[in-house]
């Protein structure tokens, strides 16, 4: 058999679907996921929300219609690279459950990742200084302040990026993945520190003065 025959064979699909309220962490982990990936060899791409908004959705605002096609329109792109073999990575608040899971029907290989944060860490990490407009009235229909999200009712990860760093999320998903049988032959990047590790470090830099 031919080599490119053979790759194809193992190399599966995905989609890995990052949902979540803005400033939860979608962008910063699924870049790290995407980092990983790349720097193993694999077929990965990903389609995050602001960049996409740029691009393949522009002219749509944040009406729920809008939101909607803005998920469809990622997610049949998702769906495109995912029956070629490329591991699609898709990082948009898609506050919506219906459309969600809309995609995940058409899709199949549909791995959804819960990016959980509560709204107060949300709002203290602001980033973008959009929910201060928003809690001010100033930006109408913001999710989390005056619009909807509506959390995922069995998603295959729950990420929870106020307790965790950015890298033990990333290694979680590439683990659960991994787990799936979507990566044969990953090497996954070991998690920096345990959980008690973590809280150890923590309580000593609060004992420092540096949280
Ligand atoms: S989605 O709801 O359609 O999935 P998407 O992830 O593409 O949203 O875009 C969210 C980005 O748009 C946010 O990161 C933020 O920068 C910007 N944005 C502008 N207005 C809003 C709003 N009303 N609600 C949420 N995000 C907004």
């Amino acid at each position: 058999m031919a080599d490119g025959k053979a790759t194809q064979m193992v190399e599966r699909g995905v989609t890995l679907w990052f949902t979540g309220l803005p400033c939860s962490g979608k962008s910063t982990v699924s870049g790290l996921v995407y980092d990983h990936l790349k720097s193993e060899g694999r077929r990965v791409e990903l389609l995050d929300g602001d960049e996409v908004r740029r691009n393949l959705t522009k002219g749509l605002g944040f009406s729920k219609e809008d939101r909607d096609e803005n998920i469809r329109r990622i997610g049949y792109v998702c769906h495109l690279l995912t029956r070629n073999g490329v591991i699609a990575l898709a990082a948009a608040i898609s506050p919506y459950r219906a459309v969600r899971d809309d995609v995940r029907g058409r899709i199949g290989s549909f791995v959804e990742i819960y990016v959980e944060c509560p709204l107060e860490v949300c709002i203290q990490r602001d980033t973008k200084g959009m929910y201060k407009k928003a809690l001010a009235g100033e930006l109408k229909a913001f999710t989390g302040v005056s619009d909807p999200y509506e959390p995922p009712l069995h998603p295959e990860v729950t990420l929870h990026t106020d307790r965790e760093p950015p890298a033990a999320s990333a290694a979680r998903v590439l683990r659960r993945l991994s787990e799936m049988g979507y990566l044969p032959g990953l090497h996954a990047p070991q998690e920096p520190y345990t959980p008690e590790e973590e809280a150890a470090i923590r309580r000593r830099l609060e004992q420092l003065g540096y949280l």
